[in-house]
């Protein structure tokens, strides 16, 4: 097989795992993190505290603005969801939120649910390229709108939008801003000092680290307190309960060190992969959607008119690609992603998205462009 599946999840850096196995086996330090009553507890809270630290300096913030959580999506429902809930019990008056129809689906039904509470959301288009900007967010944010939530990189086209002129704009209207980074961090800079977004939501799994691990920034400045979405014991400060995975977070905290370490070298490689496969398919009848607007470096999503997506999926069984995010994979709609950028369903069923990634080679990237060309050019012709 050929893994060209990154942006649905990467596998763990080794440098990863060997870190993650100093917290897990019985001559490890696998205390619980919140055992205050011996040292071996104290360690553990040590090595969670210094994965904190990872990641507050990579992210420019204090560490008492991160909240571990279980990965991206939950850190999306707590941004959303405890926000919303925080306003709704001080009787506030404002029930708009904004997003963007290209959101993942963490987002997108976040929103959806809330608007079964009384809120009434909007999620505008993005322009033809797939990018949200201020404009358009401009035409929709009235003086009741509470919260706009845009993602910095669409994790199906790799499109990046500008999120701090998003930011920027949002916060100079007074409405609270919230950002799914879950596909930008550890492969775009990304200088919460800089960017006045209110909450931020990352997960380790796209950078080489443990899956089932994430983490919200909720800035400390900001004139709100989430309400915890998991009752428990009261841990990260009351805003999510459950006893912490010490592994996970270390495993978490090495990946994005890392992950900023060699963040120059490794983006503008895997830039080059991306090139070379889409120069290798000189010849055949396709699109890039999006190819007008920035993106990262490790996601390419390609359009093929009049081919059906599934069927060519079904004639590469020796590539792991997808034919949009891994939580739709099981349905058969046309991406909603593409969909929102003007594509009609049988061009957006005829996409897949392909991932490269720390562990890609020329050769992989070669092979794969050689065998999804032949399948094409039997399928159109
Ligand atoms: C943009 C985006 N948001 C959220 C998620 C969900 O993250 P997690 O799998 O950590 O819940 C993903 C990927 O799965 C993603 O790509």
């Amino acid at each position: 097989m050929i893994y060209l599946d990154y942006a649905a999840t990467t596998p763990a850096d080794p440098r990863v795992v060997e870190k993650m196995l100093a917290y897990l086996g019985h001559d490890s330090c696998y205390a619980n993190p919140a055992s205050r009553s011996h040292m071996l507890g104290w360690q553990a809270e040590a090595a969670v505290e210094s994965a904190r630290k990872q990641i507050a300096t990579g992210l420019h913030c204090d560490v008492r603005e991160l909240v571990w959580t279980s990965g991206a999506t939950e850190a999306n429902n707590l941004a959303i969801k405890g926000l919303a809930e925080y306003f709704a019990d001080q009787n506030d008056p404002r029930k708009h939120i904004v997003s963007s129809a290209t959101e993942h689906k963490a987002v997108l039904d976040a929103c959806t649910y809330l608007e079964t509470k009384g809120y009434e959301v909007t999620f505008v288009r993005p322009d033809d390229q797939g990018v949200v900007t201020p404009e358009i967010l401009e035409e929709v944010v009235r003086p009741d709108t509470l919260l706009v939530s845009v993602m910095h990189v669409n994790n199906e086209t790799g499109v990046i939008n500008p999120i701090k002129e998003l930011a920027e704009f949002i916060k100079s209207k007074g409405i609270f801003f919230h950002a799914d980074c879950a596909q930008s961090a550890g492969k775009l800079p990304l200088d919460l000092s800089e960017i006045p977004a209110d909450l931020v939501s990352l997960c380790a799994h796209k950078i080489y680290g443990p899956k089932g691990i994430g983490v919200l920034f909720v800035r400390r400045s900001a004139d709100f307190q989430l309400v915890s979405q998991i009752h428990g014991g009261g841990h990260e400060r009351g805003m999510r309960s459950g006893t912490l995975p010490t592994h996970q977070i270390a495993g978490f905290g090495e990946a994005f060190r890392l992950s900023l370490d060699e963040m120059d070298g490794e983006q503008s490689r895997i830039e080059s992969l991306k090139k070379r496969f889409v120069d290798a398919l000189q010849g055949v009848d396709m699109i890039v959607n999006g190819e007008g607007a920035m993106s990262v470096a490790g996601i390419v999503n390609l359009s093929f008119p009049g081919v059906d997506g599934q069927m060519l999926l079904t004639a590469l069984p020796n590539l792991a690609i997808s034919s949009g995010s891994a939580c739709n994979s099981a349905s058969m709609a046309p991406s909603h992603v593409l969909k929102a950028m003007g594509l009609s369903d049988e061009l957006a069923l005829s996409s897949l998205r392909f991932s490269f990634g720390r562990f890609t080679t020329d050769a992989d990237v070669d092979n794969a462009a050689a065998v999804l060309k032949d399948a094409l050019l039997k399928m159109q012709s």
